[in-house]
């Protein structure tokens, strides 16, 4: 590290990071932010080839760019997964990766409830028929799907790390007949803290009447929704996605919602984001599509910014990050 610690940040979303700027003023610290999402590789690794440390939001750090840090000493992301960062090649490098996968677990637990009674409630097709209702001056219910009681029915969680045992605390105040939960990693001890006893995959497929998906992004849940689990899934049922866009198969998932072998869907997150114009779901009277937002709140907004700047501190001062996804490199050199 030079005299001047130098934090580099590859790209935000937030209006401006003048805050931050202040706080690494204070510090003696220098800071560059970038807006690197979109450029290419070699923009990337010219941007941040001298950083001490760095915090990415969603440019790709991949094994090139991580390969070519002269002095990196830490990289940071900018929230919850980490899927566009290769950790492979950090640990490689001896370089940990912090993230913050506690600024948001509220906000996230929350839409997808949202989202599930959007579905259920018929909320957003709702109000297309009171405009429609509006301009002929007589109701007209016709282009509503049909409706169903939430109370007694089964809620299905796939997925209950952070935010899935959210959810789960709140949903269990819902009535809900059954809840079904899978999720094959959680300890025995967990599982007697939360109450609950896991299940296979297919019976949540099978049996719920809502499914949402709060597993992280992995060769194991890439397309985990997919035509064969779809086609387990009840004729009335919905599915949820606030996770990361690759865990569904969004093709197998139009077809499924075009030909209502599904009742709905309620998804935030996509392959591609924003997803393209020909995004197969746009335009399905069935899809609630929300822009990956479920993170969001002024409270979630500032805490990941505070949080952030202790993070970077942390960094700087040789000490452990809060979160660290590949542990292994901070155990101590033999
Ligand atoms: N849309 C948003 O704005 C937003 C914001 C924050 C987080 N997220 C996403 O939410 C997801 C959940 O985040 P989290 O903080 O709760 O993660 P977490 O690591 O706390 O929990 C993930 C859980 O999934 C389980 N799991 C792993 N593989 C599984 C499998 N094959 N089947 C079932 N369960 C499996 C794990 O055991 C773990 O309990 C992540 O994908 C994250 O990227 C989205």
């Amino acid at each position: 590290m030079g005299d001047r610690p130098k934090v580099v940040v590859t790209d935000y979303i937030e209006p401006d990071l003048d805050w931050e700027a202040r706080q690494m003023a204070d510090r003696g610290v220098e800071f560059v932010a970038h807006q690197l999402k979109f450029r290419p590789e070699q923009e990337v690794v010219a941007a941040l080839r001298d950083a001490d440390v760095i915090v990415v939001n969603m440019v790709k750090m991949t094994a090139a760019v991580i390969g070519a840090l002269e002095n990196c000493g830490r990289i940071i992301r900018h929230g919850a997964g980490y899927d566009n960062v290769d950790v492979a090649a950090c640990t490689a490098r001896g370089i940990p990766l912090a993230y913050c996968p506690d600024y948001c677990m509220d906000e996230v637990a929350e839409q997808a409830i949202g989202l599930i009674f959007a579905c259920a409630r018929q909320i957003p097709p709702s109000r297309r028929v009171l405009d429609d209702s509006i301009a002929k001056r007589r109701w007209d219910f016709t282009p509503l799907a049909k409706c169903y009681r939430m109370a007694g029915k089964t809620l299905g969680i796939i997925g209950c790390g952070r935010i899935g045992s959210r959810l789960l605390a709140k949903m269990r105040h819902f009535g809900f007949g059954e809840i079904l939960v899978c999720d094959p990693y959680l300890s025995r001890e967990r599982l007697a803290e939360l109450g609950i006893q896991v299940v296979p995959r297919e019976k949540v497929f099978r049996e719920a009447d809502y499914i949402t998906i709060h597993t992280l992004l992995t060769d194991e849940t890439r397309h985990l929704v997919n035509r064969q689990t779809l086609s387990l899934m009840k004729p009335t049922a919905y599915l949820v996605n606030t996770s990361r866009g690759p865990m569904v198969d969004h093709a197998a998932l139009a077809e499924a919602l075009r030909e209502k072998r599904i009742a709905g869907a309620g998804i935030d997150v996509y392959d591609n984001e924003p997803p393209e114009e020909t995004y197969p779901l746009l335009g399905l009277d069935n899809a609630i599509l929300t822009p990956h937002l479920s993170w969001y709140s002024e409270d979630a907004a500032w805490t990941i910014r505070t949080t952030i700047v202790e993070d970077i501190e942390l960094a700087l001062a040789g000490k452990p990050p809060r979160y660290c996804v590949n542990r292994e490199v901070l155990a101590p050199k033999r």
